[in-house]
């Protein structure tokens, strides 16, 4: 399977034929990534500004909007700043609900607002704990947000105005990665996913699906043997492109780049198209019974 599927569109509300939808659709919940290179996403020139790594409040990966709530966090900005890096997200926010409405039309009725990340900091050479590196490659899994067996669906747009592109890697796919590591996974301990939301450590119930994809996505990033020989691919995402990846079944990593704008959709593994495709299905399948 090739990693990448090229979409030429460079408007955020594509018109498409239906069997073109479904096309996009399989391909993606097989585990490409989707990228249009000609989709930019334009600031406003009273944005400009915002193209800087001090907007960061240096303790957060990234910035974070809600879009359902308006509110920004992790940032330095105050003020009209602030409302500026709020206005210019929210905006981004709009642009991918709309081009994933129009590629995947089946998912309208289903999808689950997350939330909205701005990356103004230099990704290569950043601080950070083994868990928290996302320069290793990992499915994503949310410590406090169980997804309770949702997709994690997200949009990327590369705003970098020098040209730089975003580098990434990709690894094997989930079919493989999966075998790999479950026999390393101890079952979860019976009760601890309603210790974990009585103490306020988790936003929701940790099901026995969250355990295993934190433990997947743990274990992968601490084991350097496997980070260093497994099989890899080099992916380069150029400015003033945009792309589409289901970051809980395709494995990734990024190496560098600076100026990024992400949104995070849920989606009800009952919503795709090919359920099967999902990591909860495949994850049922190895381990014999369900897991939410
Ligand atoms: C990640 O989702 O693991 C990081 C991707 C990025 O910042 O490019
Ligand atoms: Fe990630």
């Amino acid at each position: 399977m090739e990693i990448l599927k090229t979409l030429e569109f460079s408007t955020w509300n594509p018109a498409l034929q239906s069997d073109e939808a479904k096309d996009y659709t399989h391909a993606l919940e097989s585990g490409q990534l989707a990228l249009l290179p000609h989709l930019c996403f334009e600031l406003e020139a009273s944005e400009r500004h915002l193209l800087s790594p001090k907007w960061s409040d240096g303790k957060a990966k990234n910035i974070s909007y809600d879009p359902q709530t308006k509110m920004v966090k992790h940032t330095s900005a105050t003020g009209a700043d602030m409302e500026a890096i709020g206005r210019m997200m929210g905006r981004y926010a709009d642009s991918a609900h709309q081009l994933v409405e129009n590629l995947f039309p089946a998912y309208a009725k289903g999808l689950v607002w997350g939330r909205t990340s701005y990356r103004p900091v230099e990704a290569e050479g950043r601080p950070s704990s083994v868990r928290k590196d996302d320069s290793l490659l990992h499915v994503d899994s949310f410590a406090a947000t169980p997804v309770q067996g949702a997709r994690i669906l997200r949009i990327f747009s590369n705003i970098n105005p020098d040209g730089k592109p975003r580098e990434w890697t990709i690894g094997e796919p989930f079919d493989n990665l999966a075998p790999r590591f479950l026999p390393k996974i101890p079952k979860p301990v019976p009760g601890s996913s309603w210790l974990l939301k009585t103490l306020g450590i988790t936003k929701g119930k940790r099901t026995a699906y969250d355990h295993y994809m934190l433990q997947l996505h743990d274990l992968e990033k601490l084991d350097s043997h496997f980070q260093q020989t497994c099989p890899k691919t080099a992916v380069s995402l150029p400015s003033g492109s945009t792309w589409i990846v289901y970051t809980d079944l395709v494995p990734h990593a990024v190496k560098s780049g600076q100026y990024c704008l992400e949104q995070t959709f849920y989606l009800p593994v009952e919503a795709m198209q090919e359920p099967k495709l999902s990591p909860l299905k495949k994850l049922e399948k190895l381990v014999g019974r369900k897991l939410v």
